[in-house]
């Protein structure tokens, strides 16, 4: 029998969803709110649309809306995309920027995308699998790699693992976000953005204040396809104002 938390980490993933029958779900799982969790999943209709439309993730959309709305990518904009496993925000930064060069009409541009966990090839992308986005050594590949071209937009969908205890998971979280935004002052042009995922804390404040320090405009986004009931926000920086010396 598959306890939960199994379930939960094989399903977020619309491939995996498709491989298991949600009947045969349905019967293995067990405790209340697991089932919960499969029936929303199986209902929610943006799992549905990611299935359609070939997105590894519902996460996608996230990023679609977010992008609709304040159009940030755009094509020939190299974009690093932090925590991508499994890589719907990045097939959709791929098309934005046309960096599989779909489009020969347009100029193409570049994704590098890393994550902690394996990430499988997507066309136009740059991967950095099994990478820790903190540790200073992936930040150096990432930087090797970019070779002083400077970014358009540092996205971050990265969260940590949960520990059940709120205030470390906060916390936890937060050193993340700090970890993106460092990296992102670094490695980014004048104008350019940074999109980051934080859930909804004491701490949002602070971190909105800091990231104005860096950015002309600093807003906390909630897509309609980030669940009402998650503690999940965006905080989205545009116009990175730049460094002294960049
Ligand atoms: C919500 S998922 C990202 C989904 C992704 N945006 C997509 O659309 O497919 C969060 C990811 O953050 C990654 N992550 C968490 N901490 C990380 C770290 N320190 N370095 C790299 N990746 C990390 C996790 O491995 C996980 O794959």
């Amino acid at each position: 029998m598959l306890t939960g938390l199994q379930i939960r980490t094989l399903s977020t993933c619309v491939k995996t969803l498709r491989k298991v029958s949600p009947n045969d779900l349905k019967s293995k799982i067990k405790g209340v709110s697991s089932q919960h969790w499969l029936s929303r999943q199986l209902s929610d209709p943006y799992v549905e649309k990611a299935k359609r439309m070939n997105y590894r993730c519902r996460s996608a959309f996230k990023l679609v809306e977010i992008d609709d709305r304040f159009k940030i990518l755009h094509p020939g904009h190299v974009v690093v995309d932090c925590g991508a496993s499994p890589g719907s925000w990045t097939q959709v930064a791929v098309k934005r920027v046309n960096s599989d060069g779909a489009n020969q009409t347009l100029a193409k541009g570049t994704v590098c995308s890393i994550d902690k966990q394996h990430i499988y090839p997507i066309e136009g992308a740059v991967i950095f699998g099994n990478m820790d986005f903190t540790a200073p050594e992936s930040q150096k590949s990432l930087t090797d790699f970019l070779n002083d071209e400077k970014v358009h937009a540092v996205l971050s969908d990265m969260a940590p693992n949960a520990t059940g205890i709120r205030e470390l998971d906060n916390e936890n979280m937060l050193k993340l976000c700090y970890a993106v935004l460092r990296f992102a002052v670094q490695v980014s042009r004048k104008e350019a953005s940074v999109l980051v995922k934080m859930w909804q804390c004491g701490s949002t404040k602070k971190l909105e204040a800091d990231m104005a320090r860096f950015y002309d405009n600093v807003k906390v986004v909630k897509p309609n396809s980030s669940r009402m009931d998650s503690a999940e926000i965006f905080l989205l920086g545009r116009n990175f104002k730049g460094l002294k010396d960049s």
